[in-house]
């Protein structure tokens, strides 16, 4: 819930081999990263061992940027949830270049949700609407069919441990970034629709994260959204330096909360 700790993925997506990923997180830790926010990481799965053992003494959070629902088996390509474990915190469910890309449904996002949990793995679910789903006013019922699947097997417990990422699709890599008014409304959206689904504690205790199109300049107006725990950032997390700047205005929009919570006491 906001006033928690805030939170900042970058989404390495496909870039980076294990040698670049690895230098990467050497000289990130090498920074003085704010230890009050939880920060993460996402390599790909090649880099994800590497990049884990730089990070194993430092409090960066490893993702993985996907896996399986099924423990083990006939899935050629594949990496399994088991895989995951030790490797990484966090894994990513139903980004939307999974969704629209490779064509992964509502359905593979509940089996994934679920995989990831019982191998002691916290899913990152990935929500937003096309910008002709926007267009068409269908926003909210995308949200609503997104998350009725996509959190179906999970308990109580589960979800309200669980990130949810709002990614309006039409912001995602193009430079078009959503008015922070509207990041509101669907981030309300997405704590009504876990309150509805799993109750008041679930809806409030599931952190919402923003994601599309997010820099360092714009950061900041995001972070200051009611109800939001933080940004999942794309492109301007590939640079050390931009990267940092965001994790600190993370920080700095935290310290700022608290101050104002103060004064109104
Ligand atoms: P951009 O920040 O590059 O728009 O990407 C956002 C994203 O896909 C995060 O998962």
């Amino acid at each position: 819930m906001s006033g928690h700790k805030k939170i900042i993925i970058g989404n390495w997506k496909m870039h980076f081999t294990v040698k670049q990923a690895a230098a990467f997180a050497t000289k990130f830790i090498s920074k003085s990263v704010p230890a009050d926010v939880l920060v993460g990481v996402t390599p790909n799965c090649l880099a994800l061992s590497e990049v884990s053992g730089v990070l194993s003494k430092s409090a960066i959070n490893v993702v993985s940027q996907n896996a399986y629902y099924e423990d083990e088996g006939a899935f050629t390509g594949e990496v399994s949830m088991p895989m995951l474990r030790g490797l990484a915190d966090f894994v990513l469910v139903g980004h939307s270049e999974r969704r629209h890309i490779l064509r992964e449904s509502n359905d593979y996002t509940r089996e994934k949700c679920a995989a990831a949990f019982r191998s002691g793995i916290v899913p990152i679910l990935c929500v937003g609407e096309t910008l002709v789903e926007r267009q068409n006013y269908h926003t909210n019922q995308v949200l609503n069919d997104q998350l009725s699947v996509g959190l179906a097997d999970l308990t109580t417990e589960e979800v309200s441990k669980m990130i949810i990422a709002y990614e309006p699709v039409w912001a995602i890599g193009t430079g078009e970034y959503a008015r922070p008014e509207d990041v509101e409304k669907a981030v309300a959206k997405i704590r009504a629709e876990v309150t509805s689904l799993y109750g008041a504690i679930a809806g409030a205790s599931v952190k919402v994260l923003y994601g599309g199109s997010v820099t360092r300049e714009n950061a900041r107006s995001y972070l200051e959204i009611n109800g939001i725990d933080g940004l999942f950032v794309g492109g301007a997390s590939l640079s050390v330096a931009n990267f940092l700047a965001n994790s600190r205005n993370c920080r700095v929009s935290l310290v700022l909360k608290l101050n104002k919570k103060k004064k109104e006491a």
